[in-house]
């Protein structure tokens, strides 16, 4: 990471997981775990249903509130589907699109993608974009192409006024949940490549300035290797963000200088 142009995001992606309840009980519990001062943003994306939970639980705390996706329409027959204004008014400030779960299983494009990130951005949301290759695709060697292409179709529409609420998170899709992790480079050249996408359209300048996280079984043990490489500046964090102790030990690795 490198503090002196951008901020290190370290979110959690809590998935399908944790009743309102137990969306309490977690916050309460990270409440004691989590260093008072970090020196990254800490961010919670939490399931739609948890969101009251999490903002009333995260009261007064570093922890910040997001969701887990958007939708691009502000409001209509679209039944299911959460608009960015709802999530605005429950207090969410970040968004998760286009990760690939939802690439994957619920049939996400990289032109829907781009049309929730737009929503999400024009509601004053900050967008967290999850971009990544299969295992398939890395094996062809043909990664810098998927991701420079995602990362390309996602931002159509976006100024670098608009940048500024955008977070691009890289998460090789065979590094998720699997205990597979990318190494130190392989996290560092992908991030990178993405910077390069941005400086392309927006000037190297502007491309400093994007916090771009790693994701893909982050864990208490990697974390600071990982978040040690200049393009890596925070990370998006699945299962280890269910456990108030390991998430905690994230955060302080991004204490490091
Ligand atoms: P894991 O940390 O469980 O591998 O999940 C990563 C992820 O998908 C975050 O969005």
């Amino acid at each position: 990471m490198n503090r002196a142009t951008r901020k290190t995001v370290i979110a959690g992606n809590w998935k399908m997981n944790m009743t309102p309840s137990q969306t309490t009980a977690l916050i309460n519990e990270m409440k004691t775990t989590l260093p008072a001062e970090p020196a990254c943003d800490v961010v919670l994306c939490v399931p739609f249903v948890d969101i009251a939970a999490a903002k009333a639980a995260a009261e007064g705390s570093v922890i910040k509130v997001g969701a887990e996706n958007v939708h691009f329409e502000a409001k209509g027959a679209y039944t299911g589907e959460i608009s960015a204004e709802m999530l605005v008014e429950c207090g969410v400030e970040y968004v998760i699109v286009g990760h690939s779960e939802r690439r994957q299983y619920f049939g996400e494009t990289d032109e829907t993608v781009n049309k929730r990130l737009l929503a999400g951005v024009n509601a004053g949301l900050t967008v967290i974009l999850c971009v990544g290759e299969m295992l398939d695709e890395r094996q062809k060697d043909i990664t810098a192409e998927v991701v420079a292409l995602q990362t390309k179709v996602a931002l159509q529409g976006v100024d670098a006024e608009m940048l500024k609420k955008v977070i691009i998170a890289y998460e090789p899709v065979w590094a998720i949940g699997t205990g597979l992790t990318a190494t130190d480079d392989q996290a560092e050249e992908v991030c990178a490549l993405i910077r390069d996408v941005l400086a392309a359209k927006y000037g190297r300048d502007v491309a400093e300035t994007v916090t771009i996280q790693y994701g893909g079984s982050m864990n208490a043990g990697n974390a600071q290797s990982l978040l040690s490489k200049t393009n890596v500046d925070g990370g998006l964090i699945g299962g280890a963000s269910l456990k108030a102790a390991d998430f905690a030990k994230i955060v302080e690795a991004s204490n490091q200088d």
